[in-house]
């Protein structure tokens, strides 16, 4: 199975999660956020900073479009949402970011699917009905190296560790 679903009742439950994921990842490694307004993306963002090592507080780039932390490896932190499409995207430097020597993390990555790699981790994050804390994030892989990834927090999140 490429595809993992969890339940978040918390901010800092998401955080968690995310942070897990942040130590597994490696150079290069790719991870598209998906979810309605509010549902907790830049939320999970912070947390795969903490897993990665960044000191300091990360906050949305949704103005900016970009931010770069420096962690165990260097995070890239788009924001989407203001681009109008995939040559926005590019225009922004984004082969290079996506193909360089830290992780990338794009949130309303539907707005720029056309310029995404074939592999990259998909993360989904939605509200479920009514409970105002809770989500759903359902991971999953599109190719070989974001498959390993959710196998390892698989295996991370079931052991828990
Ligand atoms: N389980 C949860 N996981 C994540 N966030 C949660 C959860 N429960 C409640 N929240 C709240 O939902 C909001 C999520 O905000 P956040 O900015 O992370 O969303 P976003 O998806 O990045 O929004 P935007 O689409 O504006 O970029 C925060 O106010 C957070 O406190
Ligand atoms: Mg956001």
């Amino acid at each position: 199975m490429y595809s993992l679903e969890l339940r978040s009742d918390s901010p800092e439950a998401t955080r968690t999660i995310a942070d897990k994921l942040g130590r597994l990842l490696e150079a290069g490694d790719v991870i598209a956020l998906y979810g309605d307004l509010g549902t907790g993306k830049t939320c999970f963002a912070q947390g795969v900073a903490r897993g990665l090592g960044v000191p300091g507080n990360v906050t949305s780039p949704t103005f900016v479009l970009l931010r770069e932390y420096a962690g165990r490896l260097p995070l890239y932190h788009f924001d989407a949402y203001r681009l109008n499409g995939p040559e926005d995207f590019t225009e922004l430097g984004s082969e290079e970011y996506l193909s360089g020597p830290g992780v990338s993390i794009i949130e309303w990555a539907e707005r720029v699917a056309g310029a995404l790699p074939d592999d990259r981790l998909e993360v989904e994050l939605l509200r479920l009905d009514r409970e105002e804390n809770t989500r759903l994030i359902r991971f999953s892989g599109t190719g070989e190296r974001s498959r390993t990834i959710v196998e390892g927090l698989r295996r991370v999140l079931c052991s828990g560790n």
